[in-house]
């Protein structure tokens, strides 16, 4: 009996194992990665650099989800966890933002982590406000309305903020046809009674932050409206020109900054200067003259929208469109590109400055919007629940109060390993929008396992553990470019893919080996047998010489080799089990036969019968055409010595003849199996014999000893015999010959009797009536 050993289970475990390992493949992500830097980039997964070989329990993979690495030393372990330092919180009354820089290390790919952050409405924050006026023509109610509410202006501000400031300056247009109606030189002061001719510019800086009241309505009042004929204005160069001149507007660093931009016409954009052939781009730099005025105005273009949205963003510069209803839409669409600003409806004459002002300024403070500068191998979301309780994705609270504090979980995603190193330690800013304050990101994006650098842990060069042909980095071996294999074993460049293919049949196939050996550069080792009679064999470890079919415990029938599952039967044998021999002795009767009696095939070393006949030999057939032609010539020369086999054939009868051949006084049938023959001899005499076969099937015959001859014939009586029929013979021709001639005779006289009726037909006029012996043509035949 073969009982499964302990190898045999080891070999069943390995294959249940892979299988499980090959189906897991399919879903788990992990475990189709097969160094460390790959693992890693996979959420959840981490790697161990020690190879555990054992296969108890669960298969070990050094790639696994952390939940299921339970095999690995901990010093083994790769799994990079996020680390946050918060690294520099300020605390002061006049800061909004805490804390103000954060480090978060050890990001992997597709990991998100959270952090908190928090925006305060600090009371008494400082307020500084740039009034930037259009003075051309139409402007000039407002600018005596703006002169007369100044002061009520600034004590509205002062009474939310002390710490107020305000600037002024004014704006008309590059001094340059189309853009004016007439140059200076050319100006009759006569057109323009109230306000003679003064020198059209672009941008005038009048007054830098103060807090003084009386200062800005002195700046404002000295201000001259000035006409221009185009009417879109050139405004967007001073508001440029403001935002990046900060120093001579005096912007304080710590402060909300806003420009009221109050116009009531439309603004000139970079590529209108090219009406008036000025085609240099703007430089966004600031370029004015000790005069204040801006220089540049006839030598560059007007800003594009980008331009004042960056320069607004850079400088958390507030603008306010203060602009009249009829323009309000163009502003309304510049508005949408420019953070922090917004568009308020001025009145023709600017009676609502005051107001408008005060709302958009509230508007702006009271609220906080986030943005940040993250690339796109970060995400950065925003939640808050602003004032409330529901927490929510949002960068944006409104409404808020003075000595609010507004609760932020700022959540990042390292979306991607990116390809330039210097990119996964980016340096994010996340601030308010408006609001010269930044929470300063220091982001690392771990894309890489220590253990695979020069020096770090884990990493051996020239490794004996890869055959001195490649490193150890994190327990795998990378080879030099001539070797391959898992250990650096193999010659050549293939990857383990490569080679595991030429260990397997085909691609459906996912055991190597067929489980029975171990893939080794691409061939098969065949694993050793415990008996070492025993071999597994093949390319893929397919065949063996031990899983053949047995005979009564033994291997082909101790008849053959088995050969890859198949008995090689010796000469003579054959069979799935090579039990059966291939001649047919054993098919022929004892003493010889036609194989099977002729009445069936040789099978196997016995006979399978046809459907009529049975016996060992199929030699019972009671329908079969009798076999006495094939006993007679035995019979004959065995007991009369006669016959084709007797006399000078008498080798040949004791070599055909060799069954039983016995004589008996009288023969019949005995057995149902047996048959009756008999043949006449030379002397006509019946022989009479029964053949039958015994229990082993040879054949067996019994003659009858005396021939049954026929009682002799006597001579004389076949002599007289013969006379008798010869007269007999004579006396009946004789006869016949007399019938003969008598019929003719009567048939000539019936003629000749008819003709003579005919002639006395002819003539008989009178004479009617004749006889035979009046008719002179009648002449009797007897007489002549
Ligand atoms: C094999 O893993 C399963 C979870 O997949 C776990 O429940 C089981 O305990 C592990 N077996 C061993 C021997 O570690
Ligand atoms: C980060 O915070 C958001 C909002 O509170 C939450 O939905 C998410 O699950 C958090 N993520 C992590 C990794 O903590
Ligand atoms: C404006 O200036 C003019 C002189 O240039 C002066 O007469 C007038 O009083 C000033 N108005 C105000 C409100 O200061
Ligand atoms: C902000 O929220 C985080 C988590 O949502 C919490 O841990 C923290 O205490 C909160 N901070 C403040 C100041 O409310
Ligand atoms: C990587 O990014 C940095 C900064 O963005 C850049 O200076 C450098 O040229 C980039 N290197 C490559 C190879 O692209
Ligand atoms: C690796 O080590 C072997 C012996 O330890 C040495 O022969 C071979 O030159 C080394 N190869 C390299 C690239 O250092
Ligand atoms: C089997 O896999 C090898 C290597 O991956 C590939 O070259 C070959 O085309 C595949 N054959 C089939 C039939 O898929
Ligand atoms: C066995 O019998 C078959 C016919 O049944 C015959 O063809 C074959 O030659 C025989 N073989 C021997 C060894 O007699």
């Amino acid at each position: 009996m073969y009982f499964p050993d302990w190898k045999f289970w080891t070999v069943f475990c390995v294959l249940f194992a892979y299988n499980t390992y090959v189906q897991g493949n399919a879903h788990d992500p992990c475990l189709s990665a097969t160094t460390c830097v790959a693992c890693i980039r996979v959420p959840n997964c981490v790697w161990c650099s020690h190879k555990t070989t054992s296969l108890q329990g669960n298969k070990s993979h050094q790639c696994q989800l952390r939940d299921l690495m339970t095999y690995c030393p901990p010093e083994s372990l790769v799994d990079p966890i996020p680390v946050q330092n918060i690294l520099v919180v300020k605390q002061d009354e006049l800061i909004q933002l805490h804390p103000q820089r954060v480090s978060v290390t050890n990001l992997r790919q597709g990991l998100v982590h959270n952090f908190s952050m928090q925006f305060e409405v600090v009371k008494n924050y400082p307020a500084d406000l740039y009034y930037l006026m259009d003075v051309s023509h139409s402007m000039l109610d407002d600018k005596n309305n703006l002169m007369r509410l100044a002061p009520s202006l600034v004590e509205t501000m002062r009474n939310i903020t002390p710490a107020f400031q305000f600037g002024f300056g004014s704006f008309v247009n590059k001094n340059v046809i189309p853009f004016v109606e007439k140059t200076t030189a050319s100006c009759d002061p006569r057109s323009h009674p109230e306000i003679g001719c003064p020198v059209t510019y672009s941008f005038r800086h009048q007054l830098s932050m103060s807090a003084d009241v009386n200062k800005f309505t002195e700046t404002v009042n000295s201000t001259s409206i000035v006409s221009t004929f185009d009417v879109p204005e050139g405004g967007f160069d001073a508001l440029l020109q403001a935002m990046v001149c900060k120093d001579r507007i005096g912007w304080r660093e710590k402060s909300r900054r806003l420009i009221v931009f109050a116009t009531d016409a439309h603004s000139h954009l970079a590529g209108n200067g090219r009406l008036g052939g000025i085609i240099q781009p703007n430089d966004g730099l600031c370029h004015l003259d000790p005069d204040n005025t801006y220089i540049e105005a006839l030598n560059q273009d007007y800003p594009s929208l980008g331009q004042i949205s960056r320069f607004a963003k850079d400088n958390d510069i507030n603008i306010i469109f203060a602009v009249t209803n009829d323009v309000k839409s163009s502003y309304q669409e510049f508005s949408k590109f420019v953070p922090g600003s917004s568009v308020a409806n001025l009145d023709p004459d600017s009676e609502n400055i005051v107001e408008l002002v005060r709302e958009t300024y509230e508007k702006i403070s009271l609220s906080v919007e986030m943005i940040d500068t993250s690339g796109p191998e970060v995400r950065v979301r925003y939640y808050t629940a602003c004032t409330g309780t529901l927490v929510q994705e949002n960068n944006k609270c409104e409404g808020l109060k003075v000595g609010d504090i507004v609760n932020f979980t700022i959540s990042i995603e390292a979306i991607e390993c990116p390809a330039n190193v210097s990119a996964r330690t980016p340096i994010i800013q996340i601030k308010p929008v408006g609001v010269n304050e930044v929470l300063t990101l220091d982001l690392e994006i771990v894309c890489d396992c220590a253990c695979e650098k020069p020096g770090g842990p884990g990493f051996v060069a020239n490794a004996t553990e890869c055959n001195s042909s490649g490193d150890l980095k994190c327990g795998v071996c990378e080879c030099d470019s001539s070797h391959s294999g898992s250990h650096c074993e193999c010659r050549g460049n293939e990857n383990i893919v490569e080679l595991e293919t030429k260990c397997k049949p085909d691609n459906a196939t996912k055991i190597l080996c067929s489980g029975r050996g171990d893939c080794f550069c691409g061939k098969c080792q065949c694993h050793k047998r415990p008996n070492s009679m025993e071999e597994i064999s093949g390319t893929y470890c397919e065949c063996d010489d031990f899983s053949c079919d047995r005979f009564d415990g033994n291997l082909c029938a101790g008849h053959g080799s088995c050969n890859c599952g198949q008995c090689l039967c010796n000469a003579g044998w054959q069979g799935s089990d090579c039990n059966c021999k291939t001649t047919n002795e054993t098919c022929i009767p004892i003493g010889g036969g036609d194989v099977c009696s002729g009445n069936g095939v040789c099978n196997c070393g016995s006979c399978q019968c046809s459907a009529t006949s049975n016996g060992r030999y199929c030699e019972n057939c009671p329908t079969c055409p009798s076999r006495c032609d094939e006993f007679t010539p035995c019979v004959q020369c065995k007991v009369f010595q006669t016959g084709p086999y007797s006399a000078d054939n008498e080798a040949v009868c004791n070599s055909e003849c060799t069954y039983s051949i016995e004589t008996q006084e009288t023969v019949q049938v005995e057995e149902t199996s047996e048959r009756e023959c008999s043949y006449e001899n030379e002397q006509k005499c019946t022989i009479n014999f029964v053949y039958g076969f015994d229990s082993n099937g040879a054949r067996q015959v019994r003659v009858q000893q005396e021939p049954i001859c026929p009682p002799p014939i006597p001579v004389l009586a076949v002599g007289f015999g013969l006379a008798g029929a010869l007269i007999a013979l004579l006396l009946l021709a004789l006869i016949s010959y007399r019938i003969v001639t008598y019929i003719y005779d009567k048939r000539e006289y019936a003629r000749v009797l008819k003709e003579r009726e005919c002639e006395q037909f002819e003539d008989e006029t009178q004479n009617v009536k004749w006889n035979a012996g009046n008719n002179p043509l009648y002449v009797n035949p007897w007489v002549t």
